[in-house]
């Protein structure tokens, strides 16, 4: 049976959520790997919007088993609000929510140094999400972070929690000059977390390794986007994990050998939230026009998103690094109603002209795009479920985008809606 990554190809908010909640149908387990509740992952169900963030998006389907791998970071009071609010809809969450013992928490401590090194940072802020995800990141490479496994053990969490808190409160007074966190007030609230927590606290490993091993199908639920991998995104401009498809393997301990595809979700054209270069935005009217068409809003902060035409480039860079297998286009339908539109194909920075994505910041900021313009189309795409019903325009923009990346596109999303889906390769039935 297939086992499906499903990963976002631009810089996040390319509609995952959705095409993962499809997917899920027929998938045995639903799995997250790394990113923390910076994500936002929007779901429609019969008119009924869901926002999860922690969670992976296969919760709203019955039947399915969804983990919270170790590469995530967890956050456990927003993971309980996350529960609790689901359950509040009517949501089932029983048996069919673990979370790894290997995942590390997000501490007070975290949210306040990410907000302090944002101050610091000042005009060159990377405009983060403010939830601790970079700080709980260097704890964990740094070797000082507490696990999910450690709530368990009440005296070596509080002991992990004292020896740490003596840096962090050091740096927090004489650097930040902001102000202590103390044990005894972090701990009683954690271990109260730790009560509500332990029924999901499993060897989430062991669980995806049998579920392949049994010829179950298991779909790997990526955040954020690879221009936002720590290794392979617009460093500094990222967030602190590898959002890329091989982050699937480490965070949650699943062997390379194990995947079978990799589907790459393309938004139809290019957003960004958060600051960091970004060649193809649109300043002008448009820019508002694709934001207020798309509800270009960040589900996790409220943020207006930075919106821009695709970009070729970039999509080249995360196609290959990915290794992926098929494209998801989502939000077709926002593209509706324009006269033409623009594909960035390359860049030209000082005179030289870039096929590829530059490595280099300090060159990627530079960098003018080199447009082809495509006919746009006139007609109403939303909810369109057939390939053929699409206008020939839409149906040539897609075709350049397959031939210019050099991979077929398997599904396109022309709504919020579940069905409003145009399905042209099944991930699950090794078609
Ligand atoms: P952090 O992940 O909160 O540290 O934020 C780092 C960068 O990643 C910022 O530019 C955020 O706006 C961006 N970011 C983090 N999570 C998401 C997401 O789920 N979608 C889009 N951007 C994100």
């Amino acid at each position: 049976m297939p086992n499906v990554i499903v990963v976002g190809l631009q810089w996040g908010d390319e509609g995952k959520g959705k095409i993962v909640d499809v997917l899920s149908e027929k998938a045995d387990v639903v799995a997250r790997f790394q990113g923390g509740h910076n994500a936002g992952h929007t779901v429609v169900i019969n008119n009924e919007k869901f926002i999860l963030h922690l969670i992976p998006s296969g919760i709203l389907n019955p039947n399915k088993v969804c983990l919270i791998g170790n590469g995530v970071v967890v956050d456990p009071g927003a993971l309980i609000q996350e529960i609790k609010g689901l359950k509040e809809r009517g949501v089932a969450i029983k048996n069919n929510l673990f979370l790894s013992k290997n995942a590390h928490l997000i501490m007070p401590y975290h949210v306040a140094v990410d907000r302090e090194n944002e101050r610091l940072r000042g005009v060159k802020n990377i405009g983060t999400t403010g939830r601790g995800i970079g700080p709980a990141y260097c704890d964990k490479a740094g070797r000082s972070g507490i696990r999910v496994a450690d709530l368990l053990y009440p005296e070596i969490f509080r002991e992990k929690l004292d020896a740490h808190l003596f840096h962090v409160n050091f740096l927090l007074e004489h650097l930040y000059k902001a102000p202590r966190f103390h044990t005894e007030e972090i701990y009683r609230e954690y271990m109260v977390y730790a009560e509500a927590l332990a029924e999901y606290i499993a060897d989430t490993d062991i669980i995806v390794n049998s579920t392949i091993a049994a010829h179950g199908n298991v779909l790997f639920e990526g955040a954020q986007g690879t221009l936002l991998d720590i290794d392979h995104g617009t460093y500094p401009y990222v967030t602190s994990s590898n959002a890329i498809a091989g982050g699937a393997c480490t965070g949650l301990g699943v062997g390379p050998t194990k995947i079978s595809k990799v589907l790459g979700v393309v938004k139809a054209y290019t957003t960004r939230v958060g600051s960091g270069p970004f060649p193809t935005e649109i300043h002008d009217s448009l820019g508002e026009h694709l934001r207020e068409r798309g509800g270009e809003y960040g589900a996790t902060t409220g943020r207006a998103r930075r919106c821009g035409w695709l970009d070729i480039v970039v999509l080249r860079h995360s196609v290959r690094i990915n290794g992926v297998t098929g494209l998801a286009i989502t939000k077709l339908d926002i593209l509706d109603g324009l006269d033409s539109i623009k594909i960035c194909s390359s860049y030209t920075h000082k005179g030289s002209l870039y096929n590829e994505f530059p490595k280099e910041t300090q060159i990627f900021e530079g960098c003018e795009p080199v447009y082809e313009e495509v006919e746009g189309w006139k007609a109403d795409t939303s909810g369109i479920r057939d390939f053929k019903k699409l206008p020939e325009a839409a149906q040539s923009y897609i075709k350049k985008i397959e031939t210019m990346l050099g991979v077929d596109v398997h599904l396109i999303s022309t709504g919020q809606r579940r069905d409003e889906l145009i399905l042209l390769k099944e991930q699950f039935n090794g078609s």
